[in-house]
């Protein structure tokens, strides 16, 4: 049987710009080239679990725009299960990013669509889809929808990702009702309010009672075992494009738990995926081989 995983968030329309440095203030520059293609934390986590081969659902809300028949093929294509995809009036998410020589990235999240997408319908479509083996969440919705649909599916049983991006302060009843979180660096420091360091997420990790993993980059990520932070090393590569690299992680991590691979397996899986995506340009493009 399929791992079966359930993915609540955003899908946008990503409309990348390549250029040599990104502009200053008043400042115009020209770009190498543009690219357009298909994005969002909650979309592209759920299409790298689909590639991995997990029966995976997603609960996203599209605009009446002509992205919205665009996104569901994308998603077909990609095996992601789109009956529970939600429909209103006005535009679809987009998100205008820059990707500069040495790949890393700038975004602007246009949250359209993805800011009405409503909590009572994707709790009709959890009853629906029966129980996953994971559900994930992350902020590019509303956090009271992500705090309906956590706290459905934790009373259920089910495993429980979020992965706060963009960075934002989890609710209480949020992170009561999550098994793991997964913050970048950044997303750390902004939550807990001081620099990254294995004592600083010690101490943050003390106060919660979900697993916490922090993922950092070229230099991998950090969890805690036996009440002691753990580094696991990603491989060095040359990175063309970052953007997405933390949804390749968090749909790699969410699908490799839901195969119930230890905690090791997973995180190495997700940081395999992660690193490889930074080595092509794109979003979801980035995440086949
Ligand atoms: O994490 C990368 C994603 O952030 C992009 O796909 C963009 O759409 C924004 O959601």
């Amino acid at each position: 049987m399929k791992p079966k995983v359930c993915v609540v968030g955003s899908a946008n329309i990503d409309q990348v710009s390549y250029v040599k440095r990104t502009p200053n203030d008043g400042e115009t520059v020209f770009g190498d080239s543009y690219q357009m293609g298909f994005g969002g934390k909650g979309a592209n986590q759920a299409v790298m679990a689909g590639i991995l081969g997990a029966e995976v659902y997603v609960i996203t809300c599209l605009g009446s725009d002509v992205y919205r028949d665009m996104t569901i093929e994308n998603f077909k294509n990609n095996d992601v299960i789109t009956d529970y995809i939600q429909t209103v009036d006005g535009s679809s998410g987009v998100a205008p990013i820059w990707v500069d020589e040495s790949g890393q990235n700038r975004i602007i999240v246009i949250p359209g669509a993805n800011d009405l997408i409503d909590g009572s319908l994707a709790i009709e479509a959890l009853e629906k889809i029966g129980k996953p083996d994971v559900l994930v969440g992350q902020f590019e919705i509303p956090m009271n929808v992500n705090e309906q649909v956590f706290s459905y599916a934790y009373k259920n049983g089910v495993e429980t990702v979020l992965n706060p991006a963009p960075a934002n302060k989890p609710s209480d009843i949020l992170l009561q009702n999550t098994s793991w979180f997964i913050p970048n660096e950044i997303e750390f420091e902004e939550i807990y309010g001081d620099i990254f360091n294995e004592n600083n997420l010690l101490l943050f990790a003390k106060n919660v009672d979900t697993n916490v993993v922090v993922t950092l980059g070229e230099k991998g990520c950090a969890y805690i075992k036996n009440n002691s932070v753990k580094i696991i090393k990603a491989d060095s590569v040359k990175a063309i494009d970052t953007t997405g690299a933390g949804d390749a992680f968090v749909g790699a991590f969410s699908f490799a738990l839901a195969s119930k691979l230890d905690i090791e397996e997973c995180l190495k899986l997700a940081l395999k995926k992660a690193t490889d995506s930074v080595t092509k340009k794109g979003t979801q493009s980035s995440y086949k081989n």
